[in-house]
C-alpha cells in the first residue's frame, strides 16, 4: 500500500474535475485528481459546446480564456424555426445584455490539460476500484493504478466523476434522494467536415426536433431527434441529412452544406438529481449530481456553477478559517440545479416530439411558440433563463 495525503482528492477529470483543481492550485490549496479513463480518451470525448456568459467569466479567471477569445464564436441568442417558414430568436441579448459563446467542450478540455501540464499538477490517469472512506470523519481514498493499492488521505473529497462514477454511490441511501425523469426518445448526433451555419438553429417538427451547431469554420455538428432504439449503424449519412434537411424550413435546409460524417453517435435524454449534494466531506460537483436533456446546452454550464461554489467554499475553508460556504454548498447549488432542470425540461417538451402525442399536444406547442414571437414579456422570461440563473456571488 502507497499511502500519500493532500487536501482535496478530486475524483474524475472531465471538465468539472480539472477546472476545479486548477482553481484551487491558483489558491494554493493542495489537490490531487483520480481519473479513470486513458488521457486520449477523455480528450476525444465529444459533447456540447454552447456557454453561458457566467460560464465564459470563469474560464477566463482561471486564465484558460485565450483559445476560447480567439476561436469562440458569440451570439446574441439561439434561433428556432418550426411549421415551415417561422423563425423567432431566442434573444438573450436584447433582454439581458448578455451573449452566449459557441466552444466545444472537447476544446475547453483540451485548454484545461494545457494549463496543468504547464502546472505540472498531479493527475493520475487509468486509476482502478476507487473507493471513498469515512466521508463522515477523516476521509480517504483507496484505489490500484499499474497494479499498486493506494491510499489518499485528505481533508475533502470532490466527486467529480459524471453520472457513471462511483461517488454519488458512496453517499448512504437513506440519506439521498433521487429524482429522474427519462424521455422516451434520442438524439443522433453527427460531426461533419463542412462549413456550419451562422446561427445555432433548433427546429422544432411534427416528425421531430432537429439542431444545427457549430465548431469551427470547417466543421459542423448536427443532430435529429431519434428512437430511443435506434442504434447510429442503422443511420447512414444519407438518411441523416434527408431527415436533417426535411425538418429544417426549406429557406434554411438550402443554405446547408453536407458532406462525409466523421463521428456518429446518439445519447438518450434524461433529467436527473440527486439530493444533497454534500454529505459529510464528500461533495458532488456537475454531471455526478446532475443530468439535464442536451436542449438549453446546460450541462457543462451548470457543472461550471457547482465548481464556482466549490472553488469559493473551500477557498472559505483553508484561506479564512470559515466554514459557512462550504455548509451552504448544498443547498445554493441546488437552487440553480433545479432552475436549470426545469427550464431545460420546459425546452425539451416544446421542441420534440414525443411518442404519445396528439395533435392537441401539437397545437398547444406551436401556439407556445407564436406567443413567444409576439410577447416580449414571454421572450424576456425566456431570455432570462436561457441566458442563465443568477449566481450568487461568492468573492
Ligand atoms: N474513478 C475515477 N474517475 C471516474 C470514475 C471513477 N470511478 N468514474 C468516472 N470517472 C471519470 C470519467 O472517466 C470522466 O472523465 O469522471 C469524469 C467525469 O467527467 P464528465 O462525465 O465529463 O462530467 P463533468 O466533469 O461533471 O462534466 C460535466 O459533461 O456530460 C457533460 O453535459 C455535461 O457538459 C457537462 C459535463
Ligand atoms: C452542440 O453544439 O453540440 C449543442 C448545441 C446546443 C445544444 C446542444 C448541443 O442545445
Amino acid at each position: 500500500m502507497i499511502e500519500s495525503k493532500t487536501q482535496v482528492a478530486i475524483i474524475g477529470g472531465g471538465p468539472s474535475g480539472m477546472l476545479l483543481s486548477l482553481l484551487l492550485h491558483q489558491e494554493g490549496i493542495d489537490n490531487v485528481v483520480l481519473e479513470r479513463s486513458t488521457r486520449a480518451h477523455v480528450l476525444s470525448r465529444i459533447r456540447a459546446g454552447v456557454l453561458e456568459w457566467s460560464t465564459v467569466e470563469l474560464l477566463r479567471r482561471a486564465g484558460i480564456g485565450k483559445r476560447m477569445d480567439r476561436e469562440g464564436h458569440v451570439h446574441n441568442g439561439t434561433q428556432v424555426a418550426w411549421g415551415g417558414e417561422h423563425t423567432l430568436l431566442f434573444d438573450i441579448n436584447t433582454y439581458t445584455g448578455r451573449h452566449l459563446m459557441a466552444y466545444g467542450q472537447t476544446a475547453i478540455t483540451e485548454d484545461l490539460y494545457q494549463a496543468h501540464d504547464a502546472l505540472g499538477s498531479e493527475v493520475h490517469h487509468q486509476v482502478e476500484q476507487v473507493e471513498l472512506h469515512e466521508l463522515t470523519g477523516q476521509p480517504f481514498v483507496t484505489y490500484t493504478q499499474d497494479g499498486q493499492t493506494h491510499r489518499l488521505n485528505c481533508d475533502a473529497i470532490a466527486g467529480c466523476d459524471g453520472f457513471h462514477g462511483v461517488s454519488r454511490g458512496s453517499i448512504p441511501a437513506n440519506v439521498q434522494r433521487n429524482f429522474e425523469k427519462v424521455y422516451p426518445f434520442g438524439w443522433l448526433g453527427i460531426l461533419s467536415e463542412t462549413p456550419p451555419l451562422d446561427d445555432i438553429w433548433y427546429i422544432q417538427h411534427p416528425d421531430g426536433f432537429a439542431l444545427a451547431s457549430q465548431r469551427n469554420p470547417m466543421l459542423s455538428r448536427y443532430y435529429v431527434q431519434c428512437d430511443l432504439n435506434d442504434r447510429p449503424e442503422d443511420w447512414s449519412d444519407e438518411r441523416f441529412w434527408q431527415t436533417l434537411l426535411e425538418r429544417m424550413p426549406p429557406k434554411l435546409a438550402a443554405q446547408v452544406v453536407t458532406g462525409p460524417s466523421i463521428e456518429k453517435s446518439i445519447a438518450p435524454l434524461r433529467s436527473f438529481v440527486t439530493e444533497p449534494m454534500r454529505y459529510g466531506q464528500l461533495f458532488l460537483v456537475g454531471d455526478a449530481a446532475h443530468i439535464v436533456p442536451p436542449t438549453g446546452a446546460k450541462g457543462l454550464n451548470l457543472a461550471m456553477s457547482d465548481v464556482y461554489y466549490l472553488w469559493r467554499a473551500l477557498v472559505g475553508r483553508y484561506r479564512h478559517n470559515s466554514e459557512d460556504l462550504v455548509d451552504r454548498y448544498s443547498q445554493v447549488a441546488l437552487k440553480r440545479v433545479w432552475d436549470t432542470t426545469r427550464f431545460s425540461w420546459w425546452v425539451t417538451t416544446l421542441l420534440h416530439r414525443f411518442p404519445d402525442q396528439t395533435d392537441f399536444d401539437l397545437r398547444t406547442r406551436l401556439s407556445e411558440l407564436q406567443y413567444l414571437s409576439d410577447s416580449p414579456v414571454a421572450m424576456h422570461q425566456l431570455a432570462e433563463q436561457y441566458g442563465g440563473f443568477p449566481i450568487e456571488d461568492w468573492g
